[in-house]
């Protein structure tokens, strides 16, 4: 299994956003996840393309983008252009999920899918196969550093077991809460890519010691 780490820039000290990015890559970081929050379908406001292209002007590593916004087809393409390599887009925002996955596709960039904690998988599992990533959100959207929520380890492997199923390759990322303790309760449950927000930006000995303590997690 490949393992991923992604750390969040949702809590990066953003007037040191190249500094920290760099930081990230020499630590080993694997992807930068970056939450774009509209103040509508969650309640905090975050970061557009722009900041998007300033990170691909900055760093090698993929930029694996989770749009927590309203109407986020109307946006695909800017963020695409902007750099992301990979777009996710929550089920709850898209009535046409189908559709919006194609357009992600068609742009170039990983098309994912993910679901609030309260949403079930039977939300998904239609277009599961056009998903080359499945993302479960384990705290409730819009901010970081909050609380892990158990239950939400369940459906991680509901939908790896739905994948296998369907013979998808496709990526289970976790998002909220994950630290050196959840960790291994995704993992153990079929998640394969890491989010991380506080637990590298945050981490008392900084950013290379907390991407370090994620990624003994995943060597065996
Ligand atoms: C939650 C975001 C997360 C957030 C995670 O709304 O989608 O990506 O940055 O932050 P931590 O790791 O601090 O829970
Ligand atoms: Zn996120």
């Amino acid at each position: 299994m490949n393992y991923i780490i992604a750390p969040s820039i949702l809590s990066a000290d953003f007037t040191q956003l190249g500094a920290q990015l760099s930081a990230c890559e020499s630590a080993g970081a694997d992807w930068i996840h970056v939450d774009v929050m509209d103040g509508h379908f969650v309640p905090n406001i975050t970061i557009g393309p722009m900041i998007v292209e300033a990170c691909k002007r900055v760093t090698k590593l993929p930029l694996d983008v989770h749009l927590m916004i309203e109407k986020p087809e109307r946006y695909l393409e800017a963020f695409a252009k902007a750099g992301a390599s990979g777009i996710t887009v929550h089920v709850e925002t898209c009535p046409h999920i189908h559709r919006t996955l194609e357009q992600i596709k068609s742009l170039g960039c990983q098309a994912g899918v993910t679901l609030n904690p309260g949403t079930p998988v039977s939300m998904i599992e239609p277009i599961l196969h056009l998903a080359d990533l499945v993302l479960v959100l384990s705290v409730n959207p819009g901010f970081g550093g909050q609380a892990f929520l158990p239950e939400t380890i369940g459906k991680v492997g509901e939908i790896r077991k739905k994948l296998d199923a369907i013979g998808s390759k496709a990526s289970v990322e976790v998002d909220g809460g994950i630290t050196a303790n959840t960790l291994p309760l995704m993992k153990n449950a079929g998640a394969n890519v890491f989010v991380a927000g506080s637990a590298v930006f945050k981490y008392p000995r900084g950013i290379a010691e907390g991407i370090k303590a994620l990624r003994e997690c995943v060597v065996s």
